[in-house]
């Protein structure tokens, strides 16, 4: 599904990425490492929204190196960033159905990902929770073949970061997703796989986090 070869980013004097290689079938994942490790800009880099210094990108097959996020967003691959990008003025029906303009889809979405009570309200009134559920919604919405969730589980409290554990439960099987965290316990039983991201490569793989 997607391969990664040779993948560096420079900022300055700031190497993020250093040669990074990675080769992943369909299914879900999480990177995980410390802090300024590289997570983010691998995903942007993947979605568009960065260029890689050096190195190539494939997806199902075709090249998508520094292609715009918009090719890539049509090609099939979202991303959520950690940061909440919505529509602030306009409420949780519209904001999801501006990312897919399909009603039968924003019914589906709302369901996914447990909605239905703030279809009517206005996104600045939504809880920080529900802003991050509908932001990760929007990109879902978009009907990827690949979905990039970066940190979803920071800023969530208790409550919704077990919602949020039972909305990806039922994603697996059906939707392939890159998710970065620094807390990958959360994702037992969800992620196929663990990359641990430090120094800008891949310094090792597990079926379990430790
Ligand atoms: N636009 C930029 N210009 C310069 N440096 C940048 C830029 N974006 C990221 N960096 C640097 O790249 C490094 C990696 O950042 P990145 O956000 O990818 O790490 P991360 O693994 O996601 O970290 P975190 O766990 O804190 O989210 C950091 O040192 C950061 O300061
Ligand atoms: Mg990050």
């Amino acid at each position: 599904m997607l391969r990664i070869c040779d993948l560096s980013k420079v900022y300055g004097r700031t190497v993020v990425l250093r040669g990074l290689n990675l080769e992943l079938k369909d299914g879900i994942y999480c990177f995980f490492g410390p802090n300024g490790s590289g997570k983010t800009t691998l995903l942007r880099i993947i979605s568009g929204f960065e260029k890689p210094s050096c190195g190539r990108v494939f997806f199902e097959g075709k090249e998508i190196t520094g292609l715009s996020p918009q090719r890539i967003v049509k090609m099939g691959i979202a991303i959520a960033f950690q940061l909440p990008r919505v529509f602030w003025n306009l409420d949780v029906e519209q904001n999801i159905f501006l990312a897919c303009m399909d009603k039968k889809k924003v019914k589906e979405v709302v369901k996914t990902f447990r909605l239905e009570e703030d279809v009517k309200t206005i996104a600045k009134k939504l809880s920080q929770g529900k802003i991050k559920l509908l932001q990760i919604s929007m990109s879902y919405a978009t009907n990827p073949r690949l979905l990039l969730l970066d940190e979803p589980f920071a800023g969530l409290d208790v409550g919704n970061v077990r919602l949020l554990i039972e909305i990806l439960k039922e994603l697996v099987g059906k939707k392939s997703m890159i998710i970065t965290s620094h807390r990958p316990k959360l994702l037992r039983g969800i992620a196929n796989k663990f990359f641990e991201i430090r120094g800008g490569k891949i310094a090792g793989s597990y079926e379990n986090p430790t």
